[in-house]
């Protein structure tokens, strides 16, 4: 399928995991992408891994912490491939501990990476796609925006955010640009490295699917909802959880 023909498509934390396989899917669909990480070697990889297969990529290292480097990220897209159709923040940063064991520091951290990246690159990607063709804002959310899940908290506070940021665009800025979130829940993916396996198949257990999934499968979903099949879509976040969520 060639959802995404002539689409330019920006995706930060591209380099690895749910990002990485968004940006090959984008580009299997037709749509010329631009990855965006901080990991230079990994980002790069991708590109080439996507070109190697016949589409185009380019990379653009960046800290989305840093909103000089979200704004020279929007201005490779438009240098490169001329206008930005789907915009696509994924890139996260967490700390697993409770409040009472998180530091103000950690939180901060969290934050920017997690979530005002997302309201800064929206707020670029918006305002670009509301003076010329429209498009599509992506928001890699999770199923903690809709629960609370142990030992979170900052990460949960990004979550939830970014699942009201994206109703917020969504009615804002109908219907020449549609905002999607999308809610995974446990993908096999490098962020669960170092996580005991034990408690990975405790949680997999929990899962009606009883797995984890691929990101692969994630961005199947990405694809559609960047595509204009999903025309109707906006404002609101599609749970993919294998049922973990039930709701
Ligand atoms: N894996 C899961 O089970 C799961 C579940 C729910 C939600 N998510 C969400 O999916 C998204 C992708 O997660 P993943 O599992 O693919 O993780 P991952 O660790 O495989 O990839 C995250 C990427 O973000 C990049 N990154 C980190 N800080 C950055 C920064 N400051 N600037 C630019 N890039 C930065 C990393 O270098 C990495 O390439 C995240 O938003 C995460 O919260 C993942």
């Amino acid at each position: 399928m060639q959802r995404l023909q002539g689409k330019v498509c920006v995706i930060t934390g591209g380099a690895s995991g749910i990002g990485r396989a968004c940006a090959a899917r984008y580009a299997q669909e037709g749509g010329r992408v631009v990855v965006a990480d901080i990991n230079k070697e990994g980002g790069q990889a991708v590109v080439e891994q996507i070109r190697a297969a016949g589409g185009q990529a380019v990379f653009q290292p960046t800290d989305v912490s840093e909103p000089k480097q979200l704004e020279a990220l929007l201005q490779r897209a438009l240098d490169e491939f001329g206008d930005v159709h789907v915009w696509h923040n994924n890139a996260f940063k967490s700390v697993f501990k409770t409040i009472v064991d998180q530091t103000l520091e950690e939180f901060d951290d969290t934050i920017r990476v997690s979530l005002r990246a997302y309201w800064y690159g929206s707020k670029l990607a918006v305002t670009h796609m509301l003076a010329h063709n429209g498009g599509v804002i992506l928001n890699t959310a999770s199923v903690q925006s809709y629960f609370g899940e142990p030992g979170f908290s900052a990460y949960q506070v990004a979550k939830g955010g970014i699942l009201s940021l994206t109703r917020s665009l969504g009615v804002d800025h109908a219907p020449k640009v549609r905002a999607v979130a999308i809610a995974p829940g446990f993908i096999i993916t490098p962020a669960h490295d170092g996580i005991p396996p034990e408690t990975i198949e405790r949680v997999k257990a929990s899962i009606p699917a009883k797995r984890g999934a691929q990101p692969e499968e994630v961005a199947a979903l990405a694809a559609f909802l960047a595509s204009d099949e999903a025309d109707y879509i906006t404002a609101t976040g599609i749970i993919m959880d294998g049922g973990y969520l039930g709701i």
